[in-house]
């Protein structure tokens, strides 16, 4: 068996949505044409795509893998429960018209990998509808060893927050630690194997469009997250025979089925759909240098279309170190309601608009026209502070936001870390005379 590239030798492809091209083995990517009458080595040529094929080119997204054997080659799949990851059209509970916090949710005692470790939160939308996410966390204390997932219902946008992710997928293998997002699409194979003795995060599963870059407008052709820091694996393979399970996601299923080869037997490829990693630390941060605060659509990273002109199905927003500058100016976020729906994590450090009780690991939710914002504390602070220059630092807190409301899973809600007194952190304000 020849091994997946060691970490020593990872190499990547820089850029968002390039059209790449990269093999393994010298001489095996077919040129002029995509699929040969027999393609060099013998190799198997399959298409994935991952836009309709009439899509307009900037949407556009497909890839040409070269492989050992056709992915076509297994048997049938059989259902496999999940106990914890859920999919639309989350209708289990109604959700409460409350704020919501979570503290950490608690490690896995048996062994657990990346794939059972996933619990859902809430989520709208569904993988029947193509539209909407769902908001998981993970916690894992085990590598996916001889099995691999398939998920067929959305691409994922995974956010470690604790330990460190080598990424195996069938177009080469991600590392990504905290401070690092990683992107699978839709469809690809992929194993997660950890780097430490555990892993934790979030992921956003993305049933709508694919996420890209938010257009710049005024900001102009540099800004926010640059194309050229996002980065795509080179090519690696596994090959010779072995007994290996799939698990597939499927209208919100999941179905397992085995096979006696890996499904990471692409030995070269081209394309521009492909896995990709970014470090958040790279994102150039744009704020206000007179007064006020921005709305925090600045900090876009990625964004998922809807099918309306400027509304997102989700947007993946950073809140990273960054300074503070604003004179005669309320720093920290606003009180405010808002159509769209937030949900929020945070990765390290403490998040500006809370004194304390969100914690690395934590995760708070605002859905639509929920009213929330600073706390007492922060509020006290944020209006009595001598406005010197300031740096917000030892942070990133992150929010998938969506035109769609989270809905909750009973499991979220029922949590035992679910916070019972949110509403407390907006007790407090002294009541102004009229
Ligand atoms: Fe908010």
């Amino acid at each position: 068996m020849v091994a997946l590239a060691s970490p020593e030798s990872r190499a990547y492809m820089s850029g968002f949505g390039n059209q790449f091209a990269t093999e393994a083995r010298a001489g095996v990517l077919p040129e002029g044409r995509n699929s040969p009458q027999r393609a060099p080595h013998g190799l198997y040529a399959e298409l994935l795509s991952g836009a309709a094929f009439t899509a307009p080119r900037s949407e556009n997204r497909r890839t040409w893998m070269y492989r050992l054997l056709p992915s076509a080659m297994h048997g049938a799949y059989r259902k496999l429960e999940h106990k914890s990851w859920e999919s639309g059209p989350f209708n289990e509970v109604d959700t409460p018209a409350n704020r919501f916090r979570w503290d950490p949710w608690p490690a896995p005692v048996a062994r657990t990998d990346f794939v059972d470790g996933i619990v859902t939160i809430g989520g709208n939308g569904g993988p029947e509808a193509q539209s909407g996410v769902a908001a998981h966390i993970y916690r894992a204390n085990a590598s996916m060893d001889d099995r691999y997932l398939l998920n067929a219902d959305a691409e994922m946008l995974i956010v470690p927050q604790g330990g460190a992710l080598s990424i195996e997928t069938e177009l080469g293998v991600l590392d990504a630690a905290p401070g690092d997002i990683a992107l699978i699409p839709r469809g690809i194979h992929f194993r997660v194997k950890l780097k430490d003795a555990e892993a934790s995060g979030y992921i956003c599963e993305n049933f709508g469009a694919p996420f890209r870059l938010p257009e710049l407008g005024p900001i102009g052709s540099n800004g926010l997250a640059n194309p050229r820091d996002f980065l795509a694996p080179v090519a690696a393979f596994e090959e010779g025979p072995r007994e290996v399970k799939i698990v597939r996601k499927f209208l919100g299923k999941f179905w397992e089925g085995a096979q006696n080869h890996s499904p990471l037997n692409v030995v070269a490829w081209h394309g521009n759909l492909a896995p990709y990693k970014y470090d958040l630390a790279r994102f150039m941060v744009i704020g206000s240098i007179s007064f006020d605060h921005p709305d925090p659509s600045i900090y876009t990273v990625l964004t998922s279309p809807s099918t309306v002109h400027g509304v997102a199905n989700c947007d993946f927003v950073i809140f990273p170190p960054r300074w503070l500058v604003a004179e005669d100016t309320f720093r920290p976020p606003w009180f405010h309601r808002n159509v769209m729906s937030e949900l929020m994590g945070l990765v390290r450090g403490v998040y500006d608009a809370k004194a304390e009780g969100f914690v690395p690991g934590g995760v708070s939710l605002h859905n639509c026209m929920m009213p929330h914002g600073p706390d007492a504390a922060t509020f006290e602070r944020g209006s009595s502070a001598e406005l010197q220059p300031h740096k917000v630092d030892n942070t990133l807190a992150f929010m998938f936001e969506s035109c769609h409301v989270f809905k909750l899973t009973r499991r979220s809600l029922e949590a035992a870390n679910r916070q019972a007194n949110y509403d407390w952190v907006w007790d407090g304000f002294q009541a102004v005379r009229g």
